[in-house]
């Protein structure tokens, strides 16, 4: 950080536009492999919120890549830059009153730990997408898994590249078996049961 700048207050604050919202702003941050469902599940989830009058806003792993993060790759120094430029973003959202979903594979735990930290305790919301590699793989969407397998690839999560799942995350859910609305009404309880939403 540069020596010569100051933080500077705002007059109107994450308290009073909570407030002019009617709901509280936080991360609900989705991660799991490659296909596991995170994108689909967080549009679904922030179409629900949306309904309900909630301000929302979805970053998604390839939208991002195509911009703000254009110019990173998927080493494990590139995926660390990645997560922390999501997560400063994600804190400014939440600063907004913003309620930030984010699907990001962000297979590092040191790296979501990151977040959480950058924020204050409750608003950092982990959801692990535990859709198992061989149905990601099954699926195959973008065709990525083959391509990975032949090696043509490098460094893809689940293949040549680690994926670390959370070890105490807020909510599991099996985005491999379970239909997508169940997995979508799971979140909107415990955002219910632990008054983030009304
Ligand atoms: S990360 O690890 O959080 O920085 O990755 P993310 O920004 O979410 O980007 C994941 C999407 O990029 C595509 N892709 C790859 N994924 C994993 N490993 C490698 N090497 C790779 N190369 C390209 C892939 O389409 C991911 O999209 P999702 O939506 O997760 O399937």
């Amino acid at each position: 950080m540069h020596k010569n700048i100051r933080w500077h207050n705002a007059t109107v604050t994450r308290r009073d536009r909570e407030r002019l919202n009617g709901h509280r702003s936080f991360i609900l941050w989705f991660t799991g492999l490659s296909g596991a469902g995170k994108s689909t599940l967080a549009h679904r989830v922030e179409e629900l919120l949306f309904l309900r009058g909630c301000r929302t806003y979805v970053f998604d792993g390839d939208n991002v890549r195509h911009g703000l993060c254009s110019d990173l790759g998927f080493s494990a120094k590139d995926r660390h830059e990645n997560i922390r430029r999501i997560g400063e973003m994600s804190k400014l959202f939440v600063d907004a009153g913003v309620i930030a979903l984010t699907a990001f594979i962000s297979p590092f735990r040191r790296d979501r730990e990151m977040v959480r930290q950058l924020v204050e305790p409750g608003d950092f919301i982990e959801i692990y997408c535990n859709t198992p590699l061989e149905i990601c793989e099954q699926r195959d969407v973008k065709g990525l898994y083959q391509k990975a397998r032949r090696g043509e690839i490098k460094d893809f999560t689940g293949i040549s590249s680690p994926y670390e799942p959370p070890e105490n995350p807020e909510i599991v859910v099996n985005t491999g078996s379970d239909p997508l609305d169940e997995c979508a009404r799971r979140i909107l309880d415990y955002l219910e049961k632990n008054g983030k939403i009304a």
